[in-house]
């Protein structure tokens, strides 16, 4: 299981998403023994090994967090009382969502748009810096699968540590190399290999020939890139060293992922001094669109409402009046008060108030003519309070599609847009032309396009790969 493939149901070991809901997703390695609390309540990791991806599971226990050993495994597959938890398979675009945030992070509409604008593919050569939290990374990552290469560069130390555990463990350094490195002061060249980047049994020949160290540089690596993504302050420090990193044989393809305008301007002057070409800015806006139900409201009974409450403030008022009055003679007989009295006319009181205390108050203001004009009035439980004529269950929690009232379908935009997030700068490297189409004084002696692929001998490239031997493998 990883996130390039997964089998059809969960095994010990997996990675799985427990989605619990869109803001509350939790990664965990399944691991016998071992017990996924939750405030839906408890998930023993035994219980998910073999359960199919995308099943929803229910807990063994209340939200108390305690284990009901007793249900175990019966409770499997259906929601139980206690709550329920969806086993999801990792993506990227998932893992976005459950990741801990280490900095600001490129979200999956971003980081859609820029895979397709870097023409990044299955055996793409990509650099990424910085690492950050890893979620593009992981975007990458699988984008390039197994016949390509992801060379990503941390600079702060904790990140980097972070992110070199999550892409051993998520299994992802099958074709991802973290480097430990200020890409503006010392640019691309010689990535390091972490031996946690290593498998084991190789580990064990380099301690054999006892050559371990915690990094190693990759020696005489040509990183041969054809697609950079810079998400750092100053990429305009960057852009220089990447000349001698990339696949000078075909178009390479940047983009720099700044905040601020300001760096954008910066970007753009250094990418044109190096021969970049072809620069746009974009920013990606995307919105989500949802289905609703609205419930329908007819003019008849709006003005009813407000019948009502006009009905039920002047009889509040009324009430009031009557027992101001009372405690008026209670006083009189025991001393003095100066308390007046509220214009309880209808011409007197404002229509719309829904608030005033005795409106709302049933002791005070007990209409009981209109409260027998109300429909829900004998639906209301012993402790709900009672909000006279109510066609719409105002004050009440309603479900959305409740069959007592009647409800329209509409869509509607999300509520929370995310608005700006960065500028995304693109521009694209030609490609070097090669020698043999110029004569001696430099001019073009032909016209037709040469496949440098199809040209000669297919070019090599040396892999990062289990030790820091080179290894020769053939472009593609
Ligand atoms: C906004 S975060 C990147 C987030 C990442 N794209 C993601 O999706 O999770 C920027 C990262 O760049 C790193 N960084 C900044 N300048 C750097 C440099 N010169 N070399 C390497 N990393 C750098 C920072 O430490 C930070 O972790």
């Amino acid at each position: 299981m990883s996130f390039f493939s997964h089998n059809e149901y969960i095994q010990e070991g997996d990675l799985v998403l427990a989605w619990m809901n869109r803001s509350n997703i939790r990664p965990l390695t399944v691991t016998r023994g071992e017990t996924l609390h939750t405030q839906y309540g408890s998930f023993p990791h035994d219980t998910l090994i073999g359960v199919k991806y995308g099943t929803q599971v229910g807990s063994t226990a209340g939200a108390s967090g305690g284990h009901d050993a007793q249900r175990g495994p019966s409770s499997r597959g259906h929601g139980s009382a206690a709550g329920f938890i969806h086993v999801l398979a990792p993506t990227p675009e998932l893992w976005s969502l459950s990741l801990r945030h280490r900095t600001q992070i490129v979200y999956t509409p971003d980081a859609s748009y820029i895979v397709h604008r870097l023409r990044v593919r299955p055996g793409s050569r990509v650099l990424e810096a910085g690492t950050g939290s890893g979620s593009f990374t992981h975007a990458l990552s699988r984008t390039v699968s197994s016949s390509g290469q992801l060379f990503t560069y941390e600079f702060h130390g904790p990140r980097y540590e972070e992110a070199l555990q999550e892409v051993a463990a998520d299994g992802i350094n099958l074709n991802t190399v973290i480097t430990h490195r200020d890409v503006c002061a010392e640019g691309f060249d010689n990535p390091t290999i972490a031996n946690s980047q290593r498998p084991d049994h190789v580990i064990s020949q380099l301690r054999a020939l006892n050559k371990v160290g915690v990094e190693t540089p990759v020696e005489g690596l040509n990183l041969q890139a054809n697609a950079v993504f810079l998400d750092l302050p100053s990429p305009w420090l960057a852009i220089p060293h990447l000349s001698r990193v990339l696949d000078t044989s075909k178009q390479a393809h940047i983009c720099c992922f700044s905040p601020c305008i300001e760096q954008v301007a910066r970007a753009v002057e250094t990418l044109k001094k190096y021969g970049w070409k072809k620069i746009e800015m974009v920013e990606v806006s995307a919105k989500r669109w949802e289905g609703h139900k609205e419930m329908v409201k007819s003019v008849g009974d709006a003005v009813e409402r407000l019948r009502d409450i006009k009905r039920r403030r002047v009889l509040g008022l009324r009430k009031r009046n009557e027992r101001i009055a009372r405690e008026r003679v209670q006083d009189q007989q025991n001393g003095t008060s100066e308390e007046t009295f509220v214009a309880s006319t209808a011409g007197d009181s404002a229509a719309g108030g829904e608030s005033t205390p005795a409106a709302d108050d049933e002791e005070e203001g007990g209409n009981d003519q209109q409260q027998q004009s109300t429909e829900l009035k004998h639906k209301k439980g012993p402790t709900e309070k009672y909000r006279g004529f109510n066609p719409w269950g105002k004050g009440q929690r309603i479900r959305e599609g409740d069959e007592r009232f009647s409800w329209l379908d509409v869509s509607r935009v999300e509520p929370e847009i995310k608005s700006h997030t960065s500028y995304l700068t693109f521009a694209i490297l030609p490609p070097v032309m090669p020698e043999h189409l110029f004569n001696a004084d430099g001019i073009v002696i032909s016209s037709l396009p040469v496949s440098t692929e199809s040209a000669s001998e297919p070019a090599t490239v040396a892999t990062p790969t289990v030790d820091n031997v080179k290894v020769e493998t053939t472009s593609t």
